[in-house]
């Protein structure tokens, strides 16, 4: 059974997916393809399901996107800065290819932030001006990303003394056991 701590942990990377400005609400994301170089890079957390399952956006083209192919299990690290936590999460990816889910998702993104997902040069490629970025007037390159969670990490600091508890998945349940932090 998962402590009572597991259940804030989760309440809270709910709030961070639906508030801006949470500090659980951007999360760096390591991926490690076939050239076995670990990548770091920081996505916004855009929504936890109750099992949960965790989700962002970003561009099919990404290099994010050509290591989850090649390799799905990911890490994810978060931090509190006003709470002292460290979550540390180690998952599986995977792509969303559900098309009235990506049609939905696609909907509630602003026109401005849309511009993330129609260059017609994909994310990374060189360019000599970078005021001359040509968008797609038709089409996208947008996908959404939702990670399966196996093991959570949970730290917290404090001056009398640090917590630090594993949690792993066992079959569909959540199991915990406290480490030396
Ligand atoms: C605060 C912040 C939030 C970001 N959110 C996302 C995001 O949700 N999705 C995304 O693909 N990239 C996001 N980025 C950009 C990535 O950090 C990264 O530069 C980009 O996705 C390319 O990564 P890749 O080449 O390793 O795939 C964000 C960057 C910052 C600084």
């Amino acid at each position: 059974m998962p402590n009572k701590t597991f259940e804030k942990i989760k309440q809270e990377l709910k709030k961070a997916a639906d508030k801006k400005g949470h500090y659980f609400k951007y999360f760096t994301l390591a991926t490690l393809g076939v050239d076995k170089f670990a990548r770091l890079r920081l996505v916004a957390l855009r929504n936890v399901s109750d099992d949960l399952k965790m989700t962002f956006f970003t561009d099919k083209r990404s290099k994010k996107i050509l290591h989850i192919k090649e390799n799905n299990r990911v890490s994810l690290l978060f931090y509190h800065h006003k709470k002292l936590v460290q979550l540390r999460i180690e998952g599986i990816a995977r792509i969303n290819n559900d098309q009235y889910q990506v049609q939905k998702s696609w909907e509630q993104i602003g026109v401005e932030a849309r511009k993330d997902y129609i260059t017609k040069e994909a994310p990374g490629s060189a360019i000599t001006d970078p005021e001359t970025i040509e968008y797609l007037k038709e089409g996208d390159y947008f996908s959404i990303v939702e990670i399966d969670p196996f093991r959570i990490e949970y730290l917290k600091l404090n001056k009398k003394g640090h917590t630090k508890i594993k949690y792993y998945k066992k079959g569909d349940d959540w199991v915990n056991e406290y480490l030396v932090p």
